[in-house]
């Protein structure tokens, strides 16, 4: 087990190509050292390979960014899904307590059914309500199960300019569609991928490394961006900021139609409500989050040619 304050940790990363496994690549570099590895390297659908890994590698931190995210896809494939967003942290957690590491998990809002009105907050019990879901809960219990040091970050609505995304699929969609219809009655935070690659980054300097092994908090924390909108204004604002750069559109931001969830029928329910409160993270680990719309900007800069 490293002295956390005078040596290198070793950091082992799952799922290290999907849209917040690349940017915690990046993030995670000058924490540690980072091992960071794909599914090739670490198949999170086969227990017997993820003890090995992590045996051979014997890190200070996991960060485990792999996941099974086909949302829809995963009312067919519930087995599949629970293989890796449930036993697959769990795992992960038995083998991180063992070395005395931490493990970094993450997790989503659509663990809640969305029927609260207001902020959820950690303490309010997980009621969900798609296969996804359920196994992305029930991942988070094993982990939490597992009665060891770990964090889990639940964030929502994630984009990036690398892998697929709602943002991407906007983008897409303008350029080439003559109507655009976004669902307005959902209510969440789009957050960057990079944001949440970032946070954890400083969580581990400020509430792991300098504080000593493991001194914040062992549980759940929301991270996402501040402020809220709909999938609707999100797409909005997309496209405006697409104009505003001169770009040659089919549809322009005020032909964009606002519908209702029942008008997009989809095989998993998705919650209308998804705000997370992050007063916890951000006293835990005094942390500032960005407005969703400056991560927008971000991103929408980095896809710019
Ligand atoms: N995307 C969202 O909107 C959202 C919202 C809330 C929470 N989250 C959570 O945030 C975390 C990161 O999600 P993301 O947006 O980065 O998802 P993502 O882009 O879909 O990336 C998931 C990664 O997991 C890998 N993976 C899938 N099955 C695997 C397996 N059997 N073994 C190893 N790796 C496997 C995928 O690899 P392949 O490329 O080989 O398939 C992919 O690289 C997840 O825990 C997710 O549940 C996401």
């Amino acid at each position: 087990m490293t002295d956390c304050k005078t040596n290198i940790p070793k950091i082992l990363l799952t799922g290290a190509n999907g849209q917040l496994g690349f940017e915690l690549r990046r993030s995670l570099a000058p924490v540690g050292e980072v091992l960071a590895l794909d599914r090739k390297g670490c198949d999170l659908a086969r227990p017997d390979m993820i003890r090995q890994v992590v045996r051979q590698a014997r890190p200070d931190i996991i960060v485990n960014a792999g996941a099974y995210t086909a949302v829809d896809k995963a009312e067919l494939e519930e087995a599949a899904a629970f293989a890796i967003n449930a036993v697959a942290p769990g795992v992960l957690a038995e083998e991180a307590r063992d070395l005395g590491a931490l493990l970094v998990h993450y997790s989503t809002d659509y663990v809640f059914n969305g029927e609260k009105s207001g902020y959820y907050s950690e303490s309010d019990t997980p009621n969900p309500v798609s296969a996804y879901a359920r196994s992305k809960a029930a991942g988070e219990q094993s982990v939490l199960d597992a009665d060891m040091q770990a964090w889990i970050f639940r964030t929502s609505w994630v984009f990036s300019a690398h892998g697929s995304n709602f943002l991407k699929t906007m983008m897409r969609l303008a350029r080439t569609k003559e109507t655009l219809r976004v669902v307005n009655d959902q209510f969440g935070a789009p957050t960057s991928a990079s944001l949440v690659a970032d946070v954890t980054a400083h969580a581990l300097r400020q509430g792991w490394l300098h504080a000593g092994c493991g001194r914040a908090e062992r549980g759940v924390y929301h991270l996402v961006a501040s402020g809220e909108t709909t999938w609707f204004e999100f797409a909005r604002a997309i496209v405006e900021r697409m104009r505003d750069a001169g770009e040659s559109l089919k549809v322009q931001p005020d032909q964009i139609v606002p519908i209702l969830s029942s008008e997009f029928p989809v095989p998993a329910r998705r919650p209308a409500n998804s705000r997370l409160s992050t007063e916890k993270l951000r006293n835990t680990f005094g942390v500032h989050l960005p407005e969703w719309r400056q991560c927008m900007h971000y991103v929408l800069d980095q896809l710019e040619d």
